[in-house]
């Protein structure tokens, strides 16, 4: 796989954005609202960062189709923040403009230079991963559902376009080096999760997550993120186009085995 193939999967992805059921009249009830507002619009804040610095950053590396996907990577996440925020209005759920937790991400992402960044991007990517889906069983609205899913397909490549940047743009490290990196990255996912079930439990209790099989679900993700960096396995984005026929009811699941699979 290469930074082309990202791009040319943005661009065929950027295309068929996206066919969701804004006609929907569901509204939400009270409790639904007060469960999953405050995650909503803080989620919602993140998506739409903007990545003017990430962009300036993927620019000076000189790869042409890197900085092309960066720039369609970007859009995707103003999309996605974009379709959270038409959903609030509809439900009457205050955007943000802005959130403590972008902001410490902000200035977390931004000292270290573009890999650093994008490894920090990462950890809420893994987040995100978990989220939707715990959002996506919470709610009783197929709109929203639909924009969980959406999401959640879309976060596939974004994980493994990320992990393909640090496996091609990590600088050589020795072995001590490796290892406090490593453990740091580890610390900032552990300090992460924790922060984000301590602030919106309700809603990640409500789509079937209590702490242990939170910690559990990100433990998962980020190991596979971890292995997808170091190459000891494939990049693989999970999920497909799900089929009308053989949507899953009820809790959320991948609707088709590892469809896209690259090594
Ligand atoms: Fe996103
Ligand atoms: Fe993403």
């Amino acid at each position: 796989m290469t930074f082309a193939d990202v791009k040319t999967y943005f661009q065929a992805n950027h295309a068929r954005f996206a066919d969701l059921a804004w006609d929907d009249p569901h509204q939400l009830s009270l409790s639904q609202k007060r469960a999953i507002s405050a995650s909503l619009q803080t989620f919602q804040r993140g998506e739409g960062t903007g990545g003017d610095h990430l962009l300036a950053l993927a620019d000076q590396l000189g790869d042409a189709d890197y900085a092309a996907a960066m720039r369609l990577f970007i859009q995707e996440e103003a999309g996605h923040a974009d379709m959270l925020g038409q959903f609030m209005d509809r439900q009457g759920i205050p955007r943000l403009k802005t959130h403590w937790l972008h902001e410490v991400f902000r200035g977390l992402g931004r000292p270290l230079g573009l890999v650093h960044m994008v490894r920090v991007i990462l950890t809420a990517e893994v987040v995100a991963t978990v989220y939707y889906k715990a959002l996506f069983n919470a709610t009783f609205s197929g709109l929203l559902q639909q924009i969980c899913r959406r999401i959640l397909l879309d976060e596939e490549m974004h994980l493994v376009y990320h992990c393909l940047a640090v496996r091609q743009l990590s600088p050589p490290r020795n072995w001590l080096s490796a290892l406090f990196w490593r453990q740091f990255y580890r610390g900032l996912m552990a300090g992460t999760a924790l922060t984000v079930y301590v602030s919106y439990r309700r809603p990640l209790r409500a789509g079937g997550f209590g702490l242990g099989s939170f910690c559990a679900a990100i433990a998962t993700e980020y190991a596979r993120v971890e292995a997808m960096q170091r190459g000891t396995a494939p990049l693989v984005a999970r999920g497909g186009q799900p089929v009308a026929a053989a949507e899953p009811a009820g809790a959320w699941q991948w609707p088709n085995p590892s469809l896209r699979v690259a090594r």
